[in-house]
Order: C-alpha cells, then structure tokens, then sequence
C-alpha cells in the first residue's frame, strides 16, 4: 500500500493556505546572491546542511567563502543520506542548538531539502520531530529557510511538504504545512551542472510530469496552468540540451526553472495517475521515481487523451503555433508523440525489466487506491486500465490505445 497522506494534503492546504512562491535568484553563483540575502535579513549563524559528497568533493567552497567573509560564524551538517531518517534530523537539530544557528541554509538534492525543512522547524519548537509529522503541525515560525538545490526535478525547494523515515519503524513519514516553503532559493548553474545526464534525464522528466499533471488535473488554477505550462515549455526545449551538455549554463538554468515552476504547480494544483502507478513500481522494485514515471507518462498521456484532448492541443500550440490545418484531435496526438520523442533523445529507456505481470493486480490495486484519494484526475482508470499500462510498459509498447 503506498497511499500516502503527503499527496491528499497538498490540494488541501493550498485552498486553506494558499502558497506563496519563495523569492528566486538564479543562474551561475547565485547560491552567493542567495546567501548575501540571508546576511542583510540579519542571518549571521546559519547551519549549511547538505551531504558529505558535496561537502568533501569543494562544491561549496565558493558558497563557505563568502560566507565567513560576510562576517557569519558558519556551521556545517553533511551527514544527509538518501531517504534520511528522523535520527539524521535529531543530529542536524542538535548542531543547530548548539551553535546556536540563527538560519537554515541547505545545498543538495531532495533529501538534504527536506531534512533541512524539519530542521528549521524543530528548531523554533517544542515539538519533538515525531511530533511535527503529519499536515499542518508546524506550531512556529522555522528558522529562516534557504535553498539551494542540486538537482532539477523534485521540486522540494518550492513544495510545502519533506519526506523523512522512522528511524525505529523505517515507515517513511510526511510533513506537510505552507511554513515549510523556503523564504528564498537559489538555482545555481555551478552546482547544478555536475548531474550526470543519466539523473539529469530522470529528474527533468519527473519535472515534466509534474508540469503536465498539475495542468491537466481537475485542481488547477489560473496561476498553476500558467507556471505549469511555462515549464512545459522550458522543460520540452532544454532538457534535451542539458543532457546532451551539463556545462550548459543556459540549459542548466532553464532546466531548474522549468522544475521550479512544476513543483509550485503541483503543490497547488494536484498530480494524476502517472504518480500512482510509479509510486507502486518504485515501491515493488526500488525503481528511481523519476524513471518510473518517465516511463509510465505517455501511457496514461494516452489513457486521458479523449478528456483531455483540449489541453494537450493547447499545450502542443504553446509549443509549436501557426498550424490552423491540424484540429484538436491531431494537435493532442503530436503533443504526445512529442514526449515519445522526448524520452527517446534523453535515452529513457522504452520498458522497465523489473516489471512483473504477477505483481501488476497488487499495483494496481493499490495505484487507484492512491488515486482515488489523493489526485483530482482528469479521468479514472479501471485495474484493467492500470494492468494495460503495466503491460505495455513492461513490453516497450508505447503506442497503447484506450
Ligand atoms: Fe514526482
């Protein structure tokens, strides 16, 4: 069972609260506009979280630099691990009290992120980190929150929620509240451009379909269509280059934007059905997220494509106008050739090995579970629909018809 209350939340809380977008800085160093930030909003403490590998290998020599000659007495917790576990947050939390840390400032990928956010929190509470778990539990304001993210696809330096396991039970556990959204975040082309292609693909394609699931769903809003359908575009035109090129800065940075806008999107807004199945996959075969919905994002294109016609025809218009001749029916099929397309040039591969048709009843029972709920999906599949798309996947058919 992989329903998760992180998904249900998020709509929720955005009609409750609706969140504001951090402040942005990007391109090459801006990790150090970012940090300048912080130091004139009288951050002069802050706890830097991020990962041994990062820390070890001088990514954030630069960034450590600036800081100390701004006049800041620096601490540093790079003990982040993969899935970190409520005990990896206890130790960040207590480096935080006993440096005294006046701020938050994390660099690396989703997991430093979102540990860093329970930090900030349980820094200003009472609360125990068990007991900030959950939505809407966060009592205080955090510790001034920064972001500077390595990675371009979970989106977790815009989202309102971080993941973190059970130290005792390894049951990963949710925390969700509009407090968790950074005040600012940095997308800097210097550290983003180390992601291998492999990952650069997988995660931008992660991005892609939150942009796309947010725009489609029965949750959206003028502003999510908008930021959905701008990354849509950013996403389409230079992840192909990115992964062809990491030193492309401008790659690099329109790819990160692209992210950033897809995951306000789906904070807001809601994800589908490509979410649901790939949580299950992921959950039987430890498939990478952004893979498995790499993979599963052009089926379940096709399974929505008579609801949702109209808006894959505006999307491919966005993306490529003047073509009066094609109707709605022509534009939304081209629009979902094109992510075939897409997937093709950044080697996503056509089919997951791992897929075995004796689990599909087991995923796809619990992939509509998931679904019914936690998205407002445009359109509801049957486990035979699920079991279809599965199959398809597992057999390297894309064309699967509905
Ligand atoms: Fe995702």
């Amino acid at each position: 069972m992989f329903v998760t209350p992180i998904t249900f939340a998020l709509p929720l809380t955005s009609r409750l609260f609706p969140p504001q977008k951090p402040l942005l800085f990007s391109g090459a160093n801006s990790s150090l506009k970012l940090a300048d930030f912080m130091v004139r909003n009288g951050s002069k403490r802050p706890l830097v979280v991020t990962d041994s590998f990062l820390h070890e290998n001088g990514m954030l020599d630069d960034l450590l630099a600036f800081l100390k000659q701004s006049g800041c007495k620096v601490s540093i917790f790079d003990e982040i691990i993969p899935n970190p576990t409520f005990a990896v947050v206890e130790a960040g939390l207590e480096a935080s009290r006993a440096n005294q840390c006046d701020a938050v400032f994390a660099v690396g990928g989703g997991s430093a992120i979102d540990a860093a956010k329970v930090m900030a929190a349980a820094s200003t509470s009472k609360k125990s980190i068990a007991q900030l778990a959950g939505i809407l539990k966060v009592d205080q304001p955090l510790l001034p929150f920064y972001v500077a993210p390595t990675t371009s696809g979970t989106g977790s330096e815009v989202t309102s929620a971080a993941v973190i396991s059970d130290s005792q039970t390894h049951k990963k556990k949710f925390f969700v509240d509009p407090k968790y959204i950074p005040i600012a975040a940095a997308l800097d082309t210097e550290l983003l451009k180390s992601l291998p292609a492999p990952m650069t693909a997988a995660t931008g394609m992660d991005a892609l379909t939150h942009a796309i699931e947010a725009y489609i769903c029965r949750n959206r809003f003028e502003d999510t269509d908008r930021d959905a359908a701008m990354a849509i575009k950013l996403l389409v035109e230079f992840l192909p280059i990115a992964c062809a090129d990491g030193e492309n800065e401008q790659a690099r940075e329109m790819t990160a934007l692209g992210s950033f806008l897809a995951g306000f999107a789906f904070t807001k807004a809601s994800l589908g059905y490509v979410h649901a199945i790939s949580h299950q996959i992921s959950a039987h075969y430890n498939t990478p997220h952004g893979l498995a919905n790499a993979v599963i994002l052009p089926r379940v294109l096709r399974f929505n494509k008579v609801v949702s016609k109209q808006r894959f025809a505006a999307l491919e218009h966005m993306l490529s106008p003047a073509r009066p001749q094609m109707d709605d029916h022509a534009l939304a099929n081209t629009f979902i050739d094109r992510i075939d397309a897409l997937s093709e040039t950044v080697n996503i591969p056509p089919h997951l090995e791992e897929l075995q048709s004796k689990d599909f009843d087991a995923i796809a029972y619990d992939a509509i579970s998931e679904a019914r709920w936690s998205y407002a999906v445009p359109k509801v599949m049957s486990k035979k629909d699920v079991i279809k798309i599965l199959t398809s996947a597992s057999n390297g058919n894309r064309s699967v018809s509905f």
